[in-house]
C-alpha cells in the first residue's frame, strides 16, 4: 500500500483517503466523491477494526459484504481498495495505543470505554500506511471526526482532514451500516432519532436557546416504544456542553432500537435539511 502511494506521489499526484469498516452505502460513496474533488487518486480502506469494539459489542456480527464493497468501490472509480488482514494490521495485541484525551471521555466515549483509543490507533496506523494528503470522514460520527482532527493537530500528522455532511434517506434516517440490522418495525422506530433532531432544531429556530429546554424537547420525541434513548445533548464544536445553543452547536443523539445502537447529530445552524438526502423512502 505504502509503495503504491509513494509511487503516485512521486508522479505529483495528491492522494485522498476514505477509511471505512466496509458494508459500504451511499454515505461512504459520497466521501469518495468528496475525496476525488480534492485529490488526484482515491484510496478506500475496508477494515473492521477489533480495537474499537468492546467485549460485549457487535464486532463478530458487524455487517461484512466485501464482494459488494469491491463492486461499489469499482463503480465509484476508487483507484485503490485497501483491505488489510487483521493479522497484518495487528500482528500482536498492540501494547501502544493513541490516548484520545478528554474529548473521548463523554458521550460515545463514556458509553463505549476504549472505543476512541481503538479508533484513533487504527486511524493513525492507516495514515502511516496510506500516507494520504487528505482524509475524509463523515459528520455522522461527530465526536470521532473531532477527535481525528485533534489527533492530527496534536501529533502533527501531515494530513488534511475534511468532514462531510451526513447522508440521509428521504424520510430522515441517517445512513449507517448498522441499519442493516433493523427489521421494518425497527426501521420505522429509528426515525425517532432524526425527528428528535428536527424537533430540537425547530424549537431553536423558534427562539429557544436554553440547552436544558432543548434537550427536554428532543427527549420527548425520542422516547417512543421500541426506542431506548442513551443520550441527547447539545454540545459545542469541541464536544463540550454549551450554556446557550447557537448556530454552531451540535445536537448529538444515541439510542438503541432493539439490539441496534444508532447515533445521529445535527448542527443547529445547518439543520437536518442541510444534510444530503438520497434514496427512495419519503
Ligand atoms: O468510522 C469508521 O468507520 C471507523 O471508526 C474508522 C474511522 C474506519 C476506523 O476504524
Amino acid at each position: 500500500m505504502r509503495a503504491w502511494s509513494r509511487a503516485e506521489r512521486a508522479k505529483g499526484r495528491r492522494i485522498g483517503f476514505v477509511p471505512t469498516m466496509g458494508s459500504l452505502h451511499e454515505g461512504h460513496l459520497r466521501l469518495v466523491d468528496r475525496a476525488r474533488d480534492h485529490a488526484d487518486r482515491v484510496v478506500l480502506s475496508v477494515f473492521v477494526n477489533p480495537l474499537q469494539f468492546g467485549p460485549q459489542e457487535d464486532f463478530e456480527r458487524y455487517p461484512r459484504s466485501l464482494a459488494d464493497d469491491r463492486r461499489l468501490a469499482a463503480e465509484r472509480e476508487v483507484d485503490c481498495l485497501f483491505v488489510p488482514e487483521t493479522a497484518a494490521m495487528h500482528a500482536a495485541e498492540p501494547l501502544v495505543r493513541v490516548s484520545p484525551g478528554p474529548t473521548a471521555e463523554t458521550l460515545e466515549g463514556a458509553a463505549r470505554p476504549g472505543h476512541f483509543a481503538g479508533v484513533l490507533t487504527v486511524v493513525a496506523k492507516l495514515f502511516h500506511i496510506v500516507e494520504p494528503d487528505l482524509a475524509v470522514f463523515g459528520r455522522k460520527d461527530y465526536q470521532q471526526a473531532v477527535l481525528v482532527r485533534q489527533m492530527v493537530r496534536d501529533l502533527d500528522f501531515p494530513v488534511e482532514i475534511d468532514v462531510a455532511p451526513t447522508v440521509r434517506e428521504l424520510d430522515g434516517l441517517a445512513l449507517s451500516s448498522r441499519n442493516a440490522f433493523l427489521d421494518p418495525d425497527q426501521r420505522r422506530a429509528a426515525l425517532a432519532l432524526s425527528r428528535a433532531l428536527r424537533a430540537v432544531e425547530q424549537a431553536w429556530r423558534g427562539g429557544e436557546s436554553n440547552p436544558v429546554v432543548l434537550e427536554r424537547r428532543g427527549m420527548e420525541v425520542l422516547r417512543i416504544p421500541g426506542v431506548t434513548p442513551e443520550y441527547l445533548a447539545i454540545v459545542g464544536e469541541a464536544v463540550r456542553p454549551v450554556k446557550q445553543a447557537d448556530a454552531r452547536a451540535v445536537v448529538v443523539i444515541a439510542a438503541r432500537v432493539g439490539a441496534t445502537r444508532l447515533i445521529d447529530n445535527v448542527v443547529l445552524g445547518e439543520g437536518v435539511a442541510g444534510d444530503v438526502a438520497v434514496g427512495g423512502r419519503a
